[in-house]
């Protein structure tokens, strides 16, 4: 028999009493939704936007497989579970354990079809053990997924990592696959589009293709130069479906007039297809 020591049991505790509330408001606790983005974004609305945004324009069907890559606590899975059929699945990952186990215990439980992964990889905003990024190979065999969806994860990865990443996108993808991503991206005429909101304010330190908030967390927030980004796609076997577009989810309309949030008004959506 396994017995628990007092930390696991009052985690225990913590999430049975968590999960009731989920349960009420269908939602994860504002402690751990507060990790994945600000909680002046609206969870719900945001999730459903980008659902409707998915099957509106991304070609996403009742009877899809669907691979959600840095899930966080489930922004996307939730609504998705009313669109996906039976005959649909969803595989999800992130390194956040936390945020793993939450997605089991709250929606795999209800909906087997929604699977959810611990991806072992670091990072340096908050889990510094596990493999590079650069070199992570997704547990997934080869042509599994009719869509890839990453909702602010490349906004998390520096260029090496966000290669690789989407090299295994490529690979991971059927023939026909469309993958949806959203960046921080930039070109040389962003600044003049975007008055007072420079690229320096928001992200200080220019490493030549990208630029970091912080040099020491450089996960903690990326942009990337367009002309870097644009050739790393067709490199990787994607074809960008134009025309990138501002995000739905992460949309600077969507930020209340007393936040500055600068960065918001350079994220972008970009739509590709394995051809
Ligand atoms: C801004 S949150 C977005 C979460 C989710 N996609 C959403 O829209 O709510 C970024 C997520 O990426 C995860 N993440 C960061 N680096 C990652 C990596 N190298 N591989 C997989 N997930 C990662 C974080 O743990 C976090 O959950």
């Amino acid at each position: 028999m396994t017995t628990l020591n007092w930390r696991d049991r009052a985690k225990t505790v913590r999430d049975s009493a968590e999960d009731a509330v989920t349960r009420v408001t269908h939602m994860p606790p504002r402690r751990i939704r507060g990790d994945i983005s600000p909680l002046w974004l609206d969870y719900k609305k945001t999730g459903s936007d980008q659902v409707d945004f998915l099957r509106e324009l991304c070609g996403l069907q009742h009877d899809h497989h669907v691979l959600d890559i840095g899930c966080g606590v489930g922004r996307l899975a939730q609504p998705l579970t009313t669109v996906l059929s039976k005959r649909g699945k969803y595989d999800g990952f992130d390194v956040m354990p936390y945020m793993i186990d939450w997605c089991r215990r709250n929606i795999t439980t209800a909906h087997p079809n929604f699977r959810f992964k611990h991806a072992d990889v670091q990072t340096s905003i908050g889990h510094d053990t596990g493999v590079d990024a650069a070199e992570y190979v997704f547990p997934y065999d080869d042509d599994t997924f009719d869509l890839a969806y990453a909702g602010s994860l490349f906004t998390h990865l520096t260029p090496a990592a966000a290669t690789n990443y989407m090299n295994q996108v490529a690979r991971v993808l059927k023939p026909g696959g469309v993958f949806v991503s959203t960046w921080n991206m930039y070109n040389s005429d962003s600044e003049k589009l975007l008055p007072g909101r420079s690229l320096r304010h928001a992200w200080p330190h220019d490493m030549g293709e990208h630029r970091l908030k912080d040099e020491l967390h450089p996960e903690s927030n990326v942009a990337f130069d367009e002309v870097w980004l644009r050739p790393r796609y067709a490199e990787s076997g994607l074809r960008i479906v134009e025309p990138v577009r501002p995000d739905a989810t992460y949309s600077p309309l969507r930020v209340p007039r007393n936040i500055a949030a600068s960065h918001l008004w350079y994220t972008t959506t970009i739509i590709a297809v394995v051809p």
